[in-house]
């Protein structure tokens, strides 16, 4: 079986190291490792959609940003199909009849469903939409026929509904959808890069984050200010690397490449955790190592994308000859579905030569 990969991103802000290290980073690594028949990257403005109807214009406005921001990151219009999900209707189509297949119930016990439930105080007048979109969301998968959805850790309940779908359908109306499976950061951290103050996730809404569209001085002040080991007052102080932002980011980043050139008194990551822990290191100098570190994945990102910010019709051009391959690609999986739904009736010729045997015959 030939493997497919289909994600996105819901276009409600610029994407940051968070999306960056939770799955760009590795769609990229993907993308290049010639291991995939076809790739689908999409805008997901109709998710966006499901709960900031009343503010079209922020997923209007961001459409452009996150295209940026992928086109930087290195996904190459010419190996990855980079789409928008409103300008294809057949995932609208999908989603109405896979709505036949998923319980209320079963919605609302969805945990990803749940907590966002709680942060956008939804709970006592859920939109339908909203609660609809894990359904919306199997047909992104579905359509394109993905077997591979490189995805952080929250999306998981969301994968195990879309494989709960594509059974039910299957055994219900016969073979036609593929499982899809997720493939997780392989770095544990990855999953959940906390933000510059240590707290949860990086938010936009927390204002915790640090863009791949700053500048190198934004991330340098971002980093200064970033929350470390709150007892680790003077140098020779122990510190503790728990909780401790800055480590928590070299985790994610820092390679022993980097240690050569940018901090040569230690030879990697387990060395400076254990001066830091005996004391003697200062946050400072952790810091000025981390922006090294950053920068150095920041840097090309940065350039790539003051290219692209020159032509924005030719970024807006690269989205309309993705979705018209996506289109194509919805559209085919769609009549397959209609097919096997026993819905396809101008298509069935048999269906309508054998009514007209039928009614010859009376
Ligand atoms: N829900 C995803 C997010 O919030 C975005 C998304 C929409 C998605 N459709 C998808 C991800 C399909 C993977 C597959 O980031």
């Amino acid at each position: 079986m030939s493997k497919i990969i289909l994600t996105g991103d819901r276009p409600t802000g610029r994407l940051h190291l968070g999306h960056y290290v939770g799955s760009l980073r590795r769609r990229v690594e993907l993308q290049n490792s010639g291991e995939y028949e076809k790739i689908f990257i999409m805008i997901a403005d109709a998710q966006a959609l499901t709960d900031n109807f009343d503010n079209p214009d922020k997923i209007r406005e961001n459409i452009i940003e996150v295209a940026l921001d992928y086109l930087s990151a290195g996904l190459d219009p010419s190996k990855t199909n980079i789409f928008i999900q409103s300008e294809i209707s057949e995932l609208t189509e999908l989603t109405f009849y896979y709505m036949n297949l998923v319980t209320l119930s079963r919605l609302e016990r969805n945990p990803t469903v749940k907590t966002e439930l709680q942060l956008r105080d939804f709970e006592n007048s859920i939109p339908v939409g909203f609660l609809n979109y894990p359904i919306s969301q199997a047909s992104d998968i579905t359509a394109f026929k993905a077997t591979t959805v490189p995805v952080g850790e929250d999306q998981l309940p969301m994968l195990e509904q879309a494989r709960e779908i594509v059974r039910k359908f299957n055994s219900t109306y016969g073979e036609v959808l593929i499982e899809p499976q997720a493939l997780l950061p392989d770095n544990k951290i990855c999953s959940r890069l906390p933000g510059t103050d240590g707290k949860a996730k990086m938010s936009k809404s927390l204002g915790n984050c640090i863009y791949l569209s700053d500048t190198a001085e934004e991330v340098s002040k971002k980093v200064m200010s970033m929350f470390t080991d709150p007892n680790h007052l003077k140098v020779s102080d122990p510190g503790s690397l728990e909780g401790n932002t800055v480590f928590i980011y070299l985790d994610a980043f820092a390679k022993d490449e980097h240690f050569a050139k940018y901090d040569p008194d230690h030879k990697n990551l387990d060395e400076l955790k254990e001066h830091y822990q005996r004391g003697g290191l200062g946050d400072v100098k952790v810091k000025r190592f981390l922006i090294n570190v950053l920068e150095e994945e920041l840097a090309p990102i940065r350039a790539r994308r003051a290219e692209f910010e020159k032509d924005i019709p030719g970024v807006y051009e690269i989205l309309k000859k993705g979705t018209e391959v996506a289109r194509a690609e919805a559209a085919k999986t769609l009549s397959e579905v209609k097919a096997a739904m026993r819905i396809n009736y101008f298509e069935d010729e048999d269906l309508i030569k054998g009514w007209q045997a039928k009614y010859d015959r009376r």
